[in-house]
């Protein structure tokens, strides 16, 4: 889960990372009532899940009441690459003098986690990358030994900061660590890290991503889930515990397995080139022992989907055999519209594996006129595309 950047700074602060006081308003009056608190020059700044919002005029300074209301509200509803502005966070204007770059982040290539720093901060780091790769530094971090302060060192050395500042920002990576240790994160950045007129160094922005595999250990987080840009009917489907992903297309996908749902994505998409490109409108797996209610769920989110024509179930018997899925599948439909959701889209389903005779008979006398059984994985993506069409 990516955090908001006053998400992220909250949590570097109660790790000892320095950060400048703000507050989070959703609309103009509680932004002016945030200015009267604060005072003086303040930056009004977008809060959305993507970066880049200072190019995008999601970043605006202003120094009295008016301007703030002004300015809130002209970044309030704002789009930024695809994100709604919903919030905005006021801060404390600070005078910087320079801007710099660090970040951890896990590097999955090299079993590893990897420092990055740079005294050329503030813009996208990207570019730095790319246009002068020689000022970043990147440093492996070990796991087990961790940001230690040699190591601190060794990165601060590396990204040449100034003698005046090499001690702060020891310390802020130190923390900045231990902030991606203690809160199970596998990115943490600042961008900037600005040193101000006064010498001190503070992290005026933070990114940060949290592993959600290890979300059961911190139920603190919970308060930091956001949905108002998630999918409705992901958010649906994860409380369903559903392996879902919405995808823009047609054909509605269930399988089990996640390598049989992925291949059965290329070839829906595959078949339906020739029918004007029809697409497959998801991923579902539903997994290997997947019962009739674990089915009923899925074909209730997959239903659900306006944009879907037909849907195509592709299971594979393994652990549980054909014959159990073939029912599964009947009661599913019984399951639904016994919940006054009648089943009109055509489902087109292919069974094979572990007793896929008895599996297809009891689908092919089912007398259930939505359900259609082909007999290949390639044709029946066929024709679920044709019917989609
Ligand atoms: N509290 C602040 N005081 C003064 N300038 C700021 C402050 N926060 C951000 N800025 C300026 O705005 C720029 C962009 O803000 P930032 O938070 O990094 O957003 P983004 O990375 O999304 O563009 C920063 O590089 C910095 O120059
Ligand atoms: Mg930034």
């Amino acid at each position: 889960m990516d955090l908001y950047e006053y998400q992220a700074k909250e949590l570097f602060a109660k790790h000892g990372v320095p950060i400048t006081p703000g507050i989070v308003v959703e609309n103009v009056n509680d932004a002016a009532s945030a200015y009267e608190q604060l005072g003086g020059k303040v930056v009004i700044k977008a809060q959305v899940k993507t970066g880049g919002r200072g190019k995008a005029g999601g970043v605006k300074v202003a120094d009295n009441e008016s301007d703030v209301k002004e300015k809130a509200g002209a970044i309030l509803g704002l789009d930024i690459k695809g994100h709604t502005v919903r919030r905005v966070l006021i801060s404390e204007a600070s005078q910087i003098v320079e801007e710099y770059y660090v970040s951890f982040l896990l590097d999955r290539a090299n079993r590893s986690f990897l420092a990055m720093a740079s005294v050329e901060g503030g813009m996208d780091i990207e570019e730095v990358a790319a246009t002068k790769p020689e000022a970043l530094a990147k440093i492996q971090v070990d796991a087990l030994q961790g940001c230690t302060k040699e190591k601190a060192e060794e990165i601060a050395v590396a990204a040449k900061f100034p003698a005046a500042v090499m001690d702060q920002v020891v310390a802020i990576l130190q923390n900045l660590w231990t902030t991606l240790v203690k809160e199970d994160a596998t990115l943490v950045e600042i961008n900037p890290l600005a040193k101000l007129a006064d010498g001190s160094v503070v992290a005026l922005d933070g990114k940060m991503t949290l592993d959600d595999n290890a979300r059961f250990r911190h139920p603190d987080h919970e308060d930091l889930v956001d949905n108002s840009n998630t999918d409705p009917l992901e958010l649906r489907a994860h409380e369903l515990d559903l392996n879902y992903v919405k995808l823009s297309g047609e054909v509605g996908v269930i399988g089990n397995g996640a390598g049989l749902v992925m291949s059965t994505l290329d070839v829906v998409a595959y078949a339906g080139e020739e029918f004007g490109g029809v697409k497959p409108a998801n991923f579902l797996d539903i997994g290997g022992g997947a019962s009739a209610e674990v089915m009923a769920n899925g074909l209730d989110i997959i239903l659900h989907d306006p944009e879907v024509k037909s849907v195509f179930v592709n299971v594979f018997g393994g652990i549980t055999a054909c014959d159990a899925v073939a029912n599964g599948i009947l009661q599913a439909i019984e399951l639904l519209e016994a919940k006054g959701e009648k089943v009109t889209k055509p489902l087109i389903c292919r069974i094979d594996g572990n007793n896929a005779i008895e599996g297809r008979r009891i689908l092919d006398e089912s007398g259930i006129a939505v359900v259609e059984r082909v007999e290949t994985m390639d044709e029946a993506a066929r024709r679920v595309a044709e019917v989609a069409r």
